[in-house]
């Protein structure tokens, strides 16, 4: 072995490492990171306004504007009947499960656990799960049978795979609007998170309190009245206690409500050393910031913010990464996302009693780990 001093002389030697030294700071993204532009003139392409085309579409107009963007894969499954409900009840809840074309067990558990579509006799729910095609035809052919079997699979013509997230998740929100699209709420979610439908449905009744609004809350008016006036007997007290429990337990968004809710990132970063999964070249993405975004894993929409999100798709040129793809699209829209402590990006370690609020956490990719831990907070009242 040569080291550099004995096979260069010495100004050859400078010039090496200081051309070493350059090509290790473009490694670690340090020039990238230098020539990044400030969030603060964000203009992600089209770099034009995009709400009033949006608008248009919403209103069954057709703007001037053609579409850079249509997700219009094929569908080679498609239960089309899934989302039919009688004519005096309403959709509240639908999951669009984005699941990876081989996971048949985790589907199944999904199925038996948080997926359970008659979970509450008196709230609507369904499971929908998101697949695209993968590379071998034994794994189709299973997912044929699974899909005959089930009626839950939505299939779309594009190849299964990582990088193929943003395709699935619009492809997600495009079957959605076509043959579900009557649901006041969507959740999102991986094949590979807890979720407790019961905290989901409390979540959207009252997202901006949630969960203080079910214990602390009740526990303060009542300790407060009690101050007050002594302990709450007469038929006044208990009216007007009645008055403000209803307000607080009993708020229901507005069916037109903007909810995009779940864990936020407020400030990331792209990432511009050349080593991660998840290197942004400053061509594909120059700013020094993501807008806001609610990471992936679990999250909720409204169904006016699915429609934006869909419409607004059409002019926002596609990201690779789909919860920051979300982001953008969000902010093109002016729509604010809503920070909840109660889904878990991460795993929450798990205990009985610390999941009582959970609304879904990331972690649960063995099947029979996702039933048990189910099961139990079924029990305890949580799920
Ligand atoms: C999507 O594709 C279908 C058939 O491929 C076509 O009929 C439809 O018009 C397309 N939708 C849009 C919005 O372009
Ligand atoms: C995504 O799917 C499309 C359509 O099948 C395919 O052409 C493309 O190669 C896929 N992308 C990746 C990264 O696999
Ligand atoms: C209820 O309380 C209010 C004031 O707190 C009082 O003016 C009113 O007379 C009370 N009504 C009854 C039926 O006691
Ligand atoms: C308050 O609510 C409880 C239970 O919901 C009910 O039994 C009670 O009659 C209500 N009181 C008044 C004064 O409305």
């Amino acid at each position: 072995m040569h080291s550099l001093s004995t096979i260069l002389p010495r100004g050859r030697r400078k010039q090496c490492v200081l051309l070493l030294g350059l090509f290790v700071l473009y490694y670690l993204g340090v020039f990238a990171m230098l020539f990044q532009t400030s969030i603060i003139n964000f203009n992600y392409p089209l770099h034009e306004p995009v709400d009033a085309y949006v608008k248009y579409w919403l209103d069954n107009k057709y703007p001037i504007r053609e579409p850079i963007n249509i997700y219009n894969y094929s569908f080679i499954h498609s239960p089309s009947g899934k989302c039919a409900v009688d004519a005096d009840s309403k959709l509240r809840l639908v999951y669009l499960v984005k699941s990876a074309a081989p996971h048949f067990h985790r589907r199944e558990a999904i199925r038996k656990s948080w997926g359970f579509e008659k979970r509450f006799s008196d709230v609507e729910v369904r499971t929908i799960f998101i697949l695209g095609v993968p590379d071998d035809s034994t794994t189709q052919q299973k997912i044929n049978e699974e899909s005959s079997k089930t009626g839950d699979i939505v299939q779309a013509d594009f190849r299964d795979n990582y990088f193929n997230n943003t395709v699935k998740t619009m492809t997600a929100i495009s079957w959605a609007l076509k043959y579900c699209s009557l649901s006041k709420f969507y959740f999102f979610s991986d094949d590979d998170m807890y979720v407790s439908t019961k905290n989901a449905i409390r979540f959207t009744r009252n997202p901006l309190n949630y969960p203080r609004y079910l214990e602390e809350e009740i526990a303060s008016i009542i300790a407060k009245k009690e101050k007050m006036r002594g302990p709450l007997t007469a038929a006044n007290d208990s009216r007007s206690l009645n008055r403000s429990l209803k307000q607080i337990v009993d708020i229901d968004l507005p069916d037109d409500a903007e909810l995009y809710a779940g864990y936020v990132f407020a400030s990331s970063r792209p990432h511009r050393h050349q080593s991660s999964k998840w290197y942004l070249p400053l061509a594909e993405y120059p700013y020094d910031f993501f807008p806001p975004y609610v990471t992936a894993g679990s999250y909720i929409l409204s169904n006016v913010v699915l429609q934006k999100f869909y419409y607004a798709s059409f002019y926002v040129k596609n990201f690779r990464f789909d919860d920051i793809y979300l982001g953008i699209l969000a902010k093109k829209m002016n729509i604010v996302p809503l920070h909840s402590e109660e889904f878990f990006f991460y795993k929450k370690p798990y205990d009985v009693f610390g999941y009582r609020y959970v609304v879904a956490s990331h972690g649960y990719s063995d099947p029979a780990e996702l039933l048990t831990v189910w099961e139990q907070q079924k029990s305890a009242g949580n799920a």
